[in-house]
């Protein structure tokens, strides 16, 4: 199954995709987590795109859509589907990401719209906390840490991404309003747009996607 989760920054795609991918052995793409590792490490491309990331502007296409062309290229063999999360983010990006998966004859199932209210993204990224060693998502009053500032699962340090800050977040919203939304339609179009409410809170959304998982196979 190759599933594209579409939503503005905090919607809750990493987490969705967090819960489900053990379940589905599906591989988890973000872009997020791609890009982060980059500057991370250092590398000449991630201080060339470190800029981008900490004003809330977007990643030059070219750059991002070579990440997921050598990752579905490293991949595609074991054919065990997809969810991408964050990516595609643009209409070129969307169109670069039928064309890459093409090349292994592969296709998108469909692209699931996380619909979120602006107030609830807005309470999830300002109170979100990651852990520096596994990734594992927590937030300071909906899915709070057992032991305060340590992760559940690996003891890991959790701390507060750069850019979940107030100013950059509103670029985030904007970028996301300008370059993001439209990308709904061209999965309109082509008829593989799914809709869910992700206000709900995590559980439910999780079982709304399972039940989406269970029409397609039927
Ligand atoms: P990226 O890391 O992709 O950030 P984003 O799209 O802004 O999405 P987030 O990770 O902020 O939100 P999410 O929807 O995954 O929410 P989460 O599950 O964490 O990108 C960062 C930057 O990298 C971009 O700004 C850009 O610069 C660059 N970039 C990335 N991809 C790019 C691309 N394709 N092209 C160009 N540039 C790119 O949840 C948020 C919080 O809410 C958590 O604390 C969680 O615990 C909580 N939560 C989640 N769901 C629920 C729920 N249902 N109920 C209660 N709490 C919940």
């Amino acid at each position: 199954m190759i599933v594209v989760l579409l939503g503005a920054p905090g919607a809750g795609k990493g987490t969705l995709a967090g819960a489900l991918k053990d379940q589905l052995g599906a591989h988890h793409i973000s872009t997020g987590d791609l890009i982060r590792a980059e500057i991370k490490a250092g590398s000449p491309i991630g201080l060339e795109i470190k800029r981008y990331v900490e004003s809330g502007g977007l990643v030059p296409d070219e750059v991002v859509t070579k990440m997921i062309a050598e990752t579905v290229k490293k991949t595609a063999q074991d054919k065990k589907g997809y969810m991408f999360d964050g990516f595609p983010r643009t209409s070129s990006q969307a169109a670069d990401l039928d064309k890459v998966l093409k090349d292994y004859g592969l296709s998108i199932d469909f692209a699931l719209y996380m619909e979120a209210s602006l107030a609830v993204v807005l309470k999830r990224l300002t109170g979100r906390r990651v852990c520096r060693k596994c990734g594992a998502l927590y937030h300071m009053t909906n899915m709070l840490p057992k032991k305060a500032g340590v992760c559940d699962k690996c003891g890991g340090e959790l701390y507060q991404r750069t850019d979940d800050n107030e100013e950059t977040i509103k670029k985030r919203m904007s970028v996301y309003n300008e370059s993001t939304r439209p990308i709904i339609d061209f999965y309109k179009r082509q008829g593989k747009l799914k809709t869910i409410n992700a206000d709900l809170e995590a559980g439910e959304v999780k079982q709304a996607l399972l039940k989406i998982l269970n029409e397609q196979r039927h």
